[in-house]
C-alpha cells in the first residue's frame, strides 16, 4: 500500500484475532510514531506497550469506551509531558500509530485517554511518573473485523478561498 491508499482506507478496529504482533513490528509503528512532527520539536511523547493480558483487561475495565482493549494483542499507552502543545503533539504520534499500524497490516483503535476520569488510574497502574499527562490509549492486533465508515464528502468539506 502506497502512503494515500494508507491514508484513505484506515478505520478504527475494534475486534481482534488474538495472534501475536512481532516484537519488530511494535517497534517499527513507535518508531513512526516518535517521528511526527511536535511543536518546536519538543517531541514530549513517551510510549508504553502493555501485552500482559491481566494488565490489557484492568485497563479495559477502566475505561468507559474501550472494553475491546481486553482483547487487543497489545495496547499502547502514549503519555506526553505537560507541555504548551502536549495534546496536538500527543495527537499527531497517536495518528502516525494508527497509520502505521494500519499499512503493518493491523487493526487498531484510538480510546480517548486526555480529558477521561480515568486518565490518573491508567498512568498509575503503568507506573508513569506526575508531569506526564495521558493522551491517548491504541489497542493493536490482527484485525477480525472489516468497519465501514460514513464519511462526510469532500465537496461539502473543502472550501477554496472562503468559507
Ligand atoms: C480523540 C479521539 C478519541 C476517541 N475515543 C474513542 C473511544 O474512547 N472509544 C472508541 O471506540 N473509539 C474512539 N475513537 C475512535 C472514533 O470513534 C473513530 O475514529 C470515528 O468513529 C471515525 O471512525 P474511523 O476511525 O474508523 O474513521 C476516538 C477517536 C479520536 C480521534
Amino acid at each position: 500500500m502506497d502512503a494515500i491508499e494508507v491514508l484513505k482506507t484506515r478505520r478504527c478496529v475494534r475486534a481482534y484475532t488474538g495472534d501475536a504482533v512481532p516484537r519488530e513490528t511494535v517497534e517499527d509503528i513507535i518508531d513512526c510514531a516518535h517521528l511526527a512532527a511536535s511543536a518546536r520539536n519538543d517531541q514530549p511523547w513517551e510510549f508504553v506497550i502493555v501485552t500482559d493480558r491481566e494488565i490489557l483487561t484492568k485497563i479495559a475495565d477502566l475505561t468507559t469506551s474501550g472494553k475491546f482493549i481486553a482483547n487487543a494483542s497489545l495496547c499502547v499507552i502514549v503519555l506526553c509531558k505537560d507541555s504548551q502543545y502536549f495534546l496536538e503533539d500527543g495527537c499527531n504520534a497517536s495518528q502516525n500509530i494508527l497509520l502505521a499500524a494500519h499499512a503493518h497490516g493491523l487493526g487498531a483503535c484510538w480510546v480517548a485517554g486526555d480529558k477521561k476520569p480515568y486518565a490518573d488510574s491508567v498512568r498509575k497502574m503503568i507506573g508513569a511518573p506526575d508531569g506526564y499527562k495521558l493522551v491517548s490509549l491504541i489497542p493493536i492486533g490482527h484485525p477480525a473485523e472489516s468497519p465501514k465508515k460514513e464519511k462526510r464528502p469532500l465537496a461539502e468539506v473543502l472550501h477554496w478561498g472562503k468559507f
